[in-house]
Order: structure tokens, then sequence, then C-alpha cells
């Protein structure tokens, strides 16, 4: 059986039912991110007058057929997968020199950010670390819930978003792939991906032999190791500066460390959190807890807050963003250009053809 988009009439299958986004109807480009893949930019919507993000093919190579289905694959998943925890897709924009997804936009970024500028967020209290890892758990166990069952298998700190409450969006499917589907079709589709990052990858991922049967599994290493990063706002194996190294340690049974030097005694229902953290990034796949048995665990650490201490945590980042943005507004965009995704735009040539910039008005 092939898939839809290797059918002629795919793309006018997801097109009857996903809305098609003209390309003039997108304003204001301000550029966000450029991946591996895709390059994502925030835009306004001309006629919804609302902000949007949208995820581009690269412009620098001459896209080809290969390209673009990777990311009509990533908009049909996207439109399939709806809910709450999961980013929404709005429609596609399909036009011969413009082809892109558009999103709903999250205002605070991706939780990598939140856990690791330090100097603008200070104070991450422990309610909002313990509620952002539920509704992680909320979304991916929605997606194995799905028939057939939906596997991330990139889920990373970078791939989940925060919206104006700092609730959970789950992003970026461009690695992911339908359970039945996958033991024929074989890996993920992203063209250009690796040069990305080892350390939420299993260990049996290295192994190809071994890991068609533990599919299902994969999601839940990685999540093991984003829970050890929310808890401890440290980069998992920071350390070791050689991703085979990374690779070669963790087959050997290596993973973040667990006593309080990473994990201080503060943590709300620490031990049951380790316990589940260390059974979830276990060597062996068979042995990992399922999504379902996670957000048994997880149930009653949410429930021990209640409202008001979440809306604190909350305040608190807020205040905490606002203050580092208006107090120094130039430094801390310098800054925050020089480290983060920025400076790509500096650095390296102009990706961009320069028709490309006569179309769009590119605020930066
Ligand atoms: N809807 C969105 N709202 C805000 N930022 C986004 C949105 N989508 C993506 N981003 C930003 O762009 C980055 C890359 O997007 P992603 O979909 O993960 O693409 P890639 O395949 O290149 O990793 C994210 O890590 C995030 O910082
Ligand atoms: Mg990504």
């Amino acid at each position: 059986s092939t898939c839809w988009w290797e059918h002629p009439t795919g793309i006018f299958h997801l097109t009857s039912t996903l809305p098609v986004i003209p390309y003039q109807k997108l304003t204001d480009l301000y550029y966000l991110s450029r991946g591996g893949f895709g390059t994502v930019f925030k835009a306004q919507h001309s006629d919804w007058r609302t902000t949007v993000a949208i995820k581009c093919l690269k412009f620098d190579s001459p896209f080809g057929e290969r390209e673009r289905n990777c990311l009509l694959k990533e908009a049909e998943v996207l439109h399939k997968a709806r809910f709450n925890y999961i980013i929404q897709i709005f429609g596609i924009c399909n036009e011969p020199e413009f082809f892109c997804i558009v999103t709903e936009f999250m205002s605070n970024g991706s939780l990598d950010l939140l856990l690791h500028e330090k100097d603008m967020y200070p104070i991450f209290a422990w309610p909002l670390r313990l509620r952002i890892l539920y509704e992680i758990a909320l979304g991916v166990n929605f997606l194995h819930n799905m028939n057939p069952p939906l596997l991330h298998h990139d889920l990373k700190t970078q791939n989940i978003l925060l919206d104006g409450e700092f609730h959970v969006k789950i992003a970026d499917f461009g690695l992911s792939k339908w359970r039945q589907l996958s033991v024929s079709k074989g890996s993920g589709s992203k063209p250009t991906e690796m040069g990305g990052t080892v350390i939420y990858m299993p260990p049996e991922e290295y192994e190809p032999s071994k890991s068609r049967r533990a599919d299902v599994k994969h999601d839940m290493y990685s999540y093991a190791i984003i829970m050890w990063e929310v808890l401890s706002r440290q980069i998992p194996f920071e350390e070791v500066t050689n991703p085979m190294q990374i690779m070669f340690s963790v087959l050997r049974g290596m993973r973040p460390d667990t006593t309080l030097d990473s994990l201080p005694a503060d943590i709300p229902s620490r031990g049951t959190l380790i316990s589940l953290m260390t059974c979830g990034w276990g060597s062996n796949p068979d042995e990992r807890p399922s999504f379902l048995q996670c957000l048994i665990e997880l149930e009653p650490m949410v429930r021990k807050f209640d409202e008001i201490e979440y809306l604190e945590a909350v305040l608190e980042i807020k205040r905490s963003k606002q203050r580092s943005s208006c107090c120094a507004a130039e430094p801390v965009c310098e800054k925050r250009s020089d480290e983060g995704s920025l400076n790509i735009l500096k650095t390296r040539p102009s990706p961009w053809p320069v028709s490309f910039f006569i179309h769009v008005h590119i605020l930066i």
C-alpha cells in the first residue's frame, strides 16, 4: 500500500480538508529559527488579524519533490493529530515559489529556552515544571493512542513549545511515523537530519537491527531525558563534547546524574520522579513504562498543587521575562542573538533568493 502523498492527487486529498492559505495573506515575516530541515517565521495573517507561525522549506537549495513531500507529510500528521497539547495547524500555503505549513504561534518559544536562559528566568518554580512534564506526557499519550499509533521520535526540549500561559504544545512531526507503516516503510523522512542532537536517542537506535520492534518505547526514552533536563536545568551529557562518546557511554549504560548534585532535595515527589525517569531511560525498551503508566504516576503529583500555585509560578516567569526585556532591551537582544538561532543570519551568507526579499518584508 502506498502513502497518500505518493499518490499524484495526494495534495488535493489533504487540501480538501485543510485550508489553503494564499501566500499574499502572510505578511510581516519575522525570522525565528532555521533547523536542519525547515525555516520557521512568525507572520501575520492579514485577513484573520492574528499572528501565526510558518514553517517553510529552505530556500538555499532549490527544493525538490522529496523535501516538499516531507513538509506535506508533516502537515497531514498535524491535521490528523489535533489535540490540546499538540501544535495546531491552520493550513498550508502551496504555491510554486513558496511552500509552507501555517500553525498557531507560540509566544513563549521552546522549553529549552525556558530551562537554560537562567539570566532571563532565574526562578522556575516546581509546580510549573511538573505541569509541563505532565502536559508533554498527555500529548504523547494521545499520539500513542491514535489508530494506528503515531510515534513522534524526535522529542526534545527544542520541540516542546509554550503558549502565552506556558501550557505545552508538542511540535516538529518531521520524524514521526505511524506504527504499522513504520515496519515496512523504514526510517523517518527528514532529508538532512543528523547533525541534530543524539542525547534524546535511545541506545537501540544506534543498532538499527534491534530497533524495529522497540519503536513504541523510543519516545519514553526521550521523555525520561527531558524529565532530567527539566528537573536539573542542566544540559544532558554537557561535559561530553563528542556525540560518538555520548553514544558509546550510553550503550555501556551511562545516564545523567541523579544524585543531589543535579537533582535537588526539594523536588516535589523526588523519589517517584527519579524512579519513573530511570525506568524510562532503561536499556531494555520492554521495561520502560508506557505513557499511560507514566500519567498514572504523575496525576497525584500535579493534583497536589492548586490553581493559584500554578498561576504564581507562571506570573513569576512572566515578570522575569518582562524585566529582562525592558531593562536592557538592546543588550539582551544582542546577547540572545549571539547565542541563539538568530546568529545564523549574521554569520552565514543569505540563504534567500533575491525574489524572496522583494516579496516579503522581513522585520529583523
Ligand atoms: N508555532 C511556533 N511558534 C513559535 N516558535 C516556533 C513554532 N514552531 C517552531 N518554532 C521555533 O522554531 C524551531 C524549529 O521548529 P521545528 O518545527 O522544530 O523545525 P525543525 O524541523 O527545523 O526542527 C522550534 O524549536 C521553535 O523554537
Ligand atoms: Mg525541531
